[in-house]
């Protein structure tokens, strides 16, 4: 028994590459999925800081104006109260308006040059601008405007995107790595699998697969493992019937020119001796001798005729063509009644027995030819049973149960399987079905054969 190692293979790699693309496409789709939720969410956000700021703003704003009034310096406090927005990371705070207005630029506008202009046009924030007129005194100051500026805020954004997306390709790549290296693991049993039965399919069934495996994949070893032994059994089975058919057929040949030698030889021998009797009888008027031996070679046709239809007989079961099967058995029972009268024979024969095919015909008879001698041989037994009986179960159109039982002595113990059991048992298997025998030690022994009326036999 070999044990088949492992090795890469085409098949489980691109089940593999399917595996990390379903993975890298998981990830992928969760990724835009989630980029998505988290865009509109800091797109709201950035929105809601946005308002919140220049609602803040107004209200400084107007509150300082309204202290105002009673500056001696009004437009100095008013510069400076611009100026102290300079640098709020959410504002453009501008002073414009009439003659004695400074325009002031309140804060300088962020770099947004790392920001790409999808990504700004994805926040898609809305600008929003208020503009307060500054009115005091009786005097036009002209106006504050207070401008929105989200760029911070969506530099902010992109910023944590960036982090976001570094800390998933941190974690993906490790994990499709490690999915690769299980998956690729994980599957190697199953190339083994298949080289194993590769190797079965080139009728080599010495294979056996090894080595500890997860349940799931020991599981489907194990039922590879017992496919492999059962098909080296039938392949040994096979070779050993084939065999003993190759040793009965010379063993049947052997027989046959033995009985042609010594049986039909010496007969056409004296044939022949008699005939040139007759000739040279004939040729000397001696024509009373002449009767003797022509009665001598009628002997010997007939013993000739009695030998060739024992060898046909031996070759065919005599009758089973001619008379059929029902008719065959009952000869069969005829030939040993003669020779046991005291032994009590019944038979029952269904009539689904008749005319199924020839081979089934013979099988059923060769079963009840040999049970016959096994039973009158070996059992000393007082009644002796032959049924063959129609089941509906087994195959598409049922099966035929053949029982021949005896009451006689059973299996004696240590007696051993001849060869009559044995190729009973061939026989039945050769037809699809299957054979039993049950003895009683001093009660008879029974033998069961069900064969399939559909039955082919196996080639
Ligand atoms: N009806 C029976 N009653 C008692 N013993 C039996 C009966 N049939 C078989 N046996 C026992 O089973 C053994 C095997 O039978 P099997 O027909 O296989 O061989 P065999 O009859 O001894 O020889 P072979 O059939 O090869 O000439 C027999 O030797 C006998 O001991
Ligand atoms: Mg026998």
């Amino acid at each position: 028994m070999r044990g088949v190692g492992s090795g890469p293979s085409g098949h489980t790699l691109s089940l593999r590459l399917r595996l990390i693309g379903l993975v890298a496409l998981i990830f992928a789709l969760s990724l835009a999925l989630g980029g998505t939720i988290a865009c509109l969410n800091a797109s709201r956000s950035v929105e809601r800081e946005m308002s919140s700021a220049i609602a803040v703003a107004q209200q400084t704003i107007e509150a300082a104006v309204a202290g105002l009034g009673r500056s001696r310096e009004p437009e100095h406090e008013l510069e400076q109260l611009v100026a102290s927005f300079r640098g709020n990371r959410h504002l453009r705070v501008t002073l414009a308006g009439q003659e004695s207005a400074v325009a002031l630029p309140a804060t300088d506008a962020p770099p947004l040059a790392r920001v790409p202009d999808w990504f700004v046009r994805l926040m898609a924030v809305p600008p929003s601008r208020v503009r307060l007129p500054i009115r005091f005194g009786g005097r036009d100051y002209g106006a504050i405007t207070v401008e929105t500026v989200p760029h911070n805020e969506i530099l902010e954004v992109w910023n944590e995107f960036g982090d976001s997306l570094l800390i998933l390709a941190l974690f993906s790549a490790p994990t499709m790595l490690l999915i690769y290296v299980f998956v690729g693991h994980a599957l190697r049993p199953l190339d083994r699998m298949a080289r194993g039965l590769a190797s079965i399919g080139r009728g080599d069934y010495g294979v056996r697969l090894d080595g500890p495996l997860p349940p799931e994949l020991s599981r489907l070893r194990d039922s590879f493992n017992r496919m492999a032994a059962q098909l080296a059994g039938m392949s040994v089975e096979n070779r050993r019937l084939n065999e003993q058919l190759l040793n009965l057929q010379e063993q049947e040949r052997s027989e046959l020119a033995r009985d042609l030698h010594d049986e039909v030889g010496p007969f056409l021998f004296a044939i022949n001796i008699d005939a040139a009797n007759i000739r040279r009888h004939a040729e000397a008027g001696r024509l009373a001798s002449i009767a003797s031996h022509a009665a001598a070679i009628g002997e010997a046709i007939g013993h000739l005729q009695r030998q060739v239809k024992s060898m046909l007989g031996r070759l065919r079961p005599i009758g089973l063509a001619e008379f059929g099967l029902i008719e065959a058995i009952a000869n069969l029972i005829e030939f040993w009644r003669r020779r046991y009268p005291e032994i009590a024979f019944h038979l029952a024969i269904a009539p689904e027995a008749e005319g199924c095919s020839e081979l089934l015909e013979t099988t059923i008879y060769r079963i009840v030819q040999e049970c016959l001698s096994n039973a009158v041989r070996h059992g000393q037994p007082a009644a002796i049973d032959i049924a063959v009986a129609h089941e509906r179960r087994g195959g598409p159109v049922g099966e035929l149960r053949v029982t021949v039982s005896d009451d006689g002595s059973g299996m004696r113990s240590g007696s051993g399987l001849g060869y009559g059991l044995i190729g009973m048992g061939e026989r039945v298997k050769a037809m699809g079905g299957s054979l039993s025998v049950a003895s009683y030690p001093g009660a008879g022994l029974s033998v069961t054969a069900r064969l399939p009326l559909a039955a082919r036999a196996v080639a």
